[in-house]
């Protein structure tokens, strides 16, 4: 190993938000290792804590500051260094760096590969006796990590950024500010990666960007790039998050709607049902346009389960147009949705031109109305599912027993099964006979595996592990 700057130090890494900071979490603990620092998952025994923050929505920033006065407590006790990353970083450089001290260092979005020198400053400060503050946060037009290698934890998805940062300025949405603009990798090394996944044994990618289907690359747009890493060999499904419903060209629906291995799931952003709301958090479709793709992509394969984002109690919004939501959620009939508070952020187009001023027991009347709806819903589309034989991806051990297995529906619904129907192993695709559904899960008996997968568990792998 090289000693490099971290001379065997060991840093945890605390993830909060979407996957793109899971994904940018695997970043962070690759680049630390190369310089010989020791990624531990005992936070007690590190040296640094960093936490990977998302600034999207008033609970997570919450949380983070919640967070860190638990880490005020542990620095009383011994040397610590405290670094904030991500988009919190990139937002609250001010208030983090001026009201916080125990905050040692910031890093932004596109600051990553600043981290080893900035954590080897604030390590020397210390010793030093000396607090300075670390601090890299500006945005980059260019910077993709293209040639960084997520350090992977093992299991059967692999994330892949192929683009980041976000041009759509919707009003409500700090992402913009805190991730900067749209650019996206180069597809050899997108593809690369996907071999060198599928070669590591991971049977599922998962494509990720703010803003997704807005990847383009000479004359790659994003469907060609789904199609390619669809055939990469050794790889069984692939998904991709998050796309904006205005970027569903023909093509990219036919490769949802066809290709073997790409899955038909599509989350598909809506936001609100409202033309009025829908123009102020400059979403650049109406509800038309957005009821039109969803016609399309049903007629084209019903089959494709599709999941949603919605906000309620955004600036001004009455009883008339939250209502407009309801019937879209009544009308599409979703498997599943995020259904969101509407929160001001600093900085974006809705905090600087409207007023946030429907009460919070109106914002909160009006998601548990809609969770309520959505909850229905997905218990009928769930009990669509009976007596079908869906192939199941299996991930591991079910969350509430280790006497059961779960694992992904194609549509991406949870399937959950007694460990006694088999002795399969995660990364096998198990064909599941579904016999109960809930709102969140489908109950199995589990009869048959791939031929691979029958092959593999007769030698191994008795026992389903945690992925
Ligand atoms: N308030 C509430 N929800 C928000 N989202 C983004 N910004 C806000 C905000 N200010 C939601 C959107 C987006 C999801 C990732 O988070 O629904 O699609
Ligand atoms: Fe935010 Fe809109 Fe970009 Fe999504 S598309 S990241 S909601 S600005």
């Amino acid at each position: 190993m090289n000693p490099g700057a971290g001379a065997c130090r060991q840093v945890h890494i605390e993830t909060f938000g979407c996957q793109m900071n899971e994904y940018d979490s695997e970043l962070v603990r690759a680049l630390l290792t190369r310089e010989g620092y020791i990624v531990t998952e005992d936070r007690e025994r590190a040296d640094v804590i960093l936490m990977n923050t998302c600034a999207i929505r008033e609970n997570a920033h919450t949380k983070v500051y919640t967070h860190l006065s638990d880490l005020k407590v542990l620095k009383k006790t011994r040397p610590l260094v405290v670094g904030v990353l991500g988009c919190m970083a990139q937002n609250l450089k001010e208030e983090l760096t001026k009201q916080e001290p125990l905050v040692d260092l910031l890093a932004g979005p596109d600051s990553y590969r600043q981290l080893p020198l900035l954590i080897s400053r604030a390590i020397d400060a210390q010793e030093q006796g000396q607090h300075v503050k670390a601090l890299a946060v500006d945005l980059s037009e260019y910077e993709t990590y293209d040639d960084i290698v997520p350090a992977r934890l093992p299991g059967v998805n692999a994330w892949i950024a192929v683009m980041r940062g976000c041009d759509n300025f919707c009003s409500f949405c700090v992402v913009p500010y805190t991730r900067g603009r749209e650019r996206s990798r180069g597809p050899q090394g997108i593809l690369d990666e996907a071999a060198r996944i599928a070669g590591e044994g991971f049977k599922q990618v998962t494509l990720l960007g703010q803003n997704v289907n807005s990847y383009r690359s000479g004359d790659w747009d994003f469907a060609r790039l789904l199609i390619a890493v669809a055939e990469v060999p050794g790889i069984e499904r692939v998904r991709f998050t998050s796309p904006h419903p205005k970027d569903f060209p023909p093509a990219l629906l036919e490769a949802v709607a066809w290709h073997p291995k790409i899955c038909k799931h599509i989350h598909l952003p809506a936001q609100s049902g409202n033309d009025r709301i829908l123009g102020m958090m400059n979403r650049t479709y109406t509800r038309r346009d957005y009821s039109a793709l969803v016609d399309r992509i049903h007629s084209m394969n019903p089959s494709i389960a599709l999941t949603t984002d919605i906000i309620a109690g955004f600036c001004s919004e009455t009883e008339d147009e939250f209502d407009d939501t309801y019937r879209l959620l009544e009308e599409v009939r979703y498997h599943s949705a995020f259904i969101f508070l509407y929160s001001e952020r600093t900085n974006t187009i809705a905090a600087r031109k409207f007023t946030d001023d429907i009460p919070p027991e109106v914002k909160s009347r009006r998601v548990t109305a809609l969770v309520e709806l959505q909850r229905r819903i997905s218990i009928e589309r769930n009990r669509e599912y009976l007596g079908q034989t869906l192939p199941v991806l299996v991930e591991g051990d079910a969350k509430k027993s280790d006497l059961q297995a779960m694992g992904k529906s194609d549509a991406n619904i949870t399937v959950i099964w007694n460990k006694t129907d088999g002795p399969w192993c995660p990364g096998d695709v198990v064909a599941c006979s579904i016999y109960d559904a809930s709102a969140s899960t489908l109950y199995a008996k589990a009869i048959a595996g791939t031929e691979d997968s029958r092959a593999k568990s007769e030698h191994s792998c008795t026992n389903i592990v945690q992925s």
